[in-house]
């Protein structure tokens, strides 16, 4: 067992004691990186994996391993009852209403030109619009750049707030009648902000627009309810969530997956192929051509079981205390400016510090072992709203403690005294 001693005095926040525990559940935070003990607080790009979704992985691939869906022997019953359960669990994460509006892709990028592609190839025409955010990731913004280049349509972009909030009332008023579908970031990962997705849904639905959300960085900090959120489309990637890479999840309402056209062709999405015409299967398999990734799938349940048993609300908690832990303690060194000051933040803190450049503190902090992303976060269009080229961002997960913190405020001192 890894003990969470490997790191300094323990001080996370109080009343998260099931939390401190979890760190032994990541054998990989027991990793000394360069000598020093690893603070990983770089959640946003991607999570660790604990043990129970690392022993789900290798469990399915010891007991039950065969294609899906297709075999007539007993394992390829395993199997598919493996992929299929794990469709239903992540239903009831999502609380769809139906297991089969939940399909599975490779992660939140495939989900997003999943539904860019096809159903904005029924859709989207020649001066039709989409509307995004100024603050979406370059996986809501390319897919639809590229539809509608096909289209001949065009996207529209709501402004943000000097605090990084989303101008709500501009966002309103960017609809008009050739409005084909909005698709909006939950949470910025470069910012943080929490974008009042509810209240979005229900501004465009009131003018017949469908909603497209992108979850990436919600779902793993954030209680889901997407028949209470209204939204059309959500979309999420398992590995932000503490689960495998190469998994993912689009919800569709059912109405909407059963009307668009298939995205990929090949093997299980067909219900008969001839070389004249070929009829497609039903939905969600109608989307998942080709053998999927059914141990992805089974990794992806795991890390929702074991969320689920901490807790998203606990987990949400830890996290926000952490953040404004790390907010006070890193606004009090000079030079330092943090960007992304919405009312409603997730457990992402970005800032940049007078004379030093994002990756250069990122450097630093790398050789005192901590983990932390620097650059423009795949969000281009955003750092050039802000009129930065890149920031630093450390991003909090569930096993973060506020000694880490204490490091990240320590080789960010150290990185200021360097270079200035
Ligand atoms: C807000 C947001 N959307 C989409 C993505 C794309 O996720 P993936 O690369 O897992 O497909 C990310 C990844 O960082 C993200 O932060």
């Amino acid at each position: 067992m890894i003990r969470s001693s490997a790191l300094p005095a323990e001080t996370a926040a109080p009343g998260v004691p099931d939390l401190l525990r979890a760190r032994d559940d990541f054998p990989i935070l027991g990793r000394r990186i360069r000598g020093k003990p690893l603070a990983y607080l770089d959640n946003a790009a991607t999570t660790q994996k604990p043990r129970a979704v690392l022993a789900a992985v290798r469990r399915y691939y010891c007991t039950s391993n065969a294609n899906v869906h297709r075999g007539v022997h007993a394992l390829s019953d395993r199997a598919t009852q493996a992929y299929e359960e794990a469709r239903g669990r992540v239903a009831r994460f999502l609380n769809a209403r139906e297991d089969r509006e939940i399909v599975f892709v490779r992660g939140a990028t495939e989900a997003i030109n999943l539904v860019a592609q096809s159903y904005g190839s029924i859709h989207l025409q020649e001066g039709d619009e989409v509307l995004l955010t100024g603050m979406e990731h370059h996986a809501n913004i390319v897919p639809w750049q590229m539809a509608c280049d096909r289209a001949g349509a065009r996207l529209k972009v709501a402004p943000i707030l000097a605090s990084g909030e989303l101008d709500l009332a501009a966002y309103g008023r960017m609809f008009s009648p050739r409005t084909r579908l909005t698709a909006v970031t939950h949470v910025s990962n470069a910012l943080g902000t929490v974008n009042p997705v509810r209240e979005m849904v229900g501004m465009a639905h009131a003018r017949g627009v469908p909603v497209l959300v992108d979850g990436a960085q919600a779902a793993p900090h954030i209680p889901l309810d997407v028949q209470a959120l209204g939204c059309d489309f959500y979309v999420f990637s398992g590995h932000k969530l503490y689960g495998p890479t190469g998994i993912g999840v689009l919800y569709g309402k059912a109405d909407h997956l059963e009307a668009m056209p298939p995205y990929q062709g090949g093997g299980d999405m067909i219900l008969r192929v001839t070389f004249e015409k070929t009829t497609w299967n039903a939905v969600p398999w109608k989307f998942e051509a080709g053998t999927p990734n059914i141990a992805g799938a089974v990794g992806l349940r795991a890390a929702i079981d074991y969320l689920d048993a901490i807790g998203l609300a606990a987990v949400s908690a830890h996290e926000g205390e952490l953040l404004a832990y790390a907010t006070e303690e890193v606004r009090r060194i000079p030079g330092v400016r943090v960007v992304g000051t919405a009312r409603e933040k997730a457990g992402i803190l970005s800032f940049v510090v007078e004379g030093v450049h994002p990756h250069d503190i990122g450097t630093i902090l790398d050789h005192e072992g901590v983990a932390i992303r620097a650059g423009h976060h795949c969000a281009m269009p955003l750092m050039d709203l802000l009129g930065l080229p890149a920031t630093a961002r450390a991003s909090f997960g569930l096993y973060n403690t506020q000694a880490e913190v204490d490091l990240l405020v320590a080789g960010i001192r150290k990185a200021g005294e360097i270079f200035r």
